[in-house]
């Protein structure tokens, strides 16, 4: 590959999906625009990605998710008003949800044929590039340097497709992408094979792909030539499994900490942990704690944080 192309300019965010694990709450919203304290998944996907030193964010969007575009658009009655009352910081707030030099485009997914069908509908905007894909649920708390942006510098260097993986308990092993690999250095691997959402019985490792990949371009080609897999939909992890025979792709272990919002446990897991990392919230969500649970409001925090 051209050393050139070594930077990852353009992440994917496949956001058609339905969301029926929150129900209500996704019923006329979508499930990326909930919030963690008072930011939307998808910003802080888009934070992520933005962080990694993407340039273009292509969301692969449906019908309903008419919010994620307004959200990441300019909102200029808002921002009149926040002018003429002097709010600057707000102002400031608001106009670096896009950051300039960062671009947002749309592609619609018209039906619901899977992941690796909604990576495939980003092609025409890809282009021949590596690229990244974020699945929003999945929000990484990567501390000072973020998921996406560690797995960019492991692709400066090993310059070939990456898969962000985390050991999980063998009774979760059908929720995710399971890998074989074999170590390289420790928390990178290369990987042999793949495998969708196998049974807890049958999984060969308990290795599970999070919803962080970089990928290069022979994906597309792939996708479009795969049959369909589990649940009758375009899987991504097939494709990677067709591409590691040509390719070498990698399991790279991030560093930090993952919260699956798309389970509601996960979700307020991630929402008291925010909360108590917020600068201006942390004190008094604390001193909640404290009246709520008397002296276990120390010890609940530390709880939560250790749970993840
Ligand atoms: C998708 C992928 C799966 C991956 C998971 C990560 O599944 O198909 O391989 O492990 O994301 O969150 P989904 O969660 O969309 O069912």
């Amino acid at each position: 590959m051209a050393s050139k192309k070594v930077q990852i300019k353009k992440a994917v965010f496949p956001v058609a999906g339905l969301g029926t694990r929150f129900l209500p709450a996704t019923k006329a919203n979508p499930k990326e625009m909930l919030t963690i304290v008072d930011k939307p998944l998808i910003q802080y996907a888009a934070e992520e990605a933005i962080a990694a030193g993407v340039e273009e964010l292509i969301f692969v969007t449906s019908s309903s998710k008419r919010a994620i575009e307004d959200h990441f658009d300019k909102n200029f009655e808002m921002e009149t008003e926040l002018e003429r009352k002097g709010k600057t910081q707000l102002l400031e707030v608001l106009r670096n949800v896009v950051p300039k030099g960062v671009s947002c485009v749309y592609v619609r997914q018209p039906e619901a044929l899977g992941l690796g069908h909604a990576v495939l509908c980003a092609r025409p905007v890809v282009g021949d590039e590596p690229f990244a894909v974020i699945l929003a649920d999945d929000l990484i708390d990567g501390g000072d340097t973020p998921c996406m942006a560690q797995m960019a510098s492991a692709f400066a260097y090993n310059r070939c497709s990456l898969l962000g993986v985390e050991q999980v308990p063998r009774e979760e092993t059908e929720k995710y992408g399971i890998v074989q690999s074999d170590e390289i250095t420790p928390g990178l691997s290369r990987v042999s094979s793949i495998v969708e959402k196998p049974k807890p019985a049958d999984a060969p490792t308990t290795l599970a792909v999070v919803g962080r990949y970089i990928l290069t371009p022979r994906i597309f080609d792939l996708l479009e030539t795969i049959p369909k897999g589990a649940g009758g939909e375009v899987q991504l992890t097939d494709a990677i499994a067709a591409l590691l025979k040509e390719e070498q792709v990698l399991a790279y272990e991030f560093k930090g900490q993952r919260y699956d919002c798309g389970s509601k446990l996960g979700y307020l897991r991630a929402t008291v942990e925010y909360a108590l990392q917020h600068p201006e919230l942390s004190q008094d969500f604390l001193d909640y704690l404290h009246q709520r649970f008397g002296e276990n409001g120390d010890k609940i925090a530390q709880l939560v944080k250790q749970a993840g």
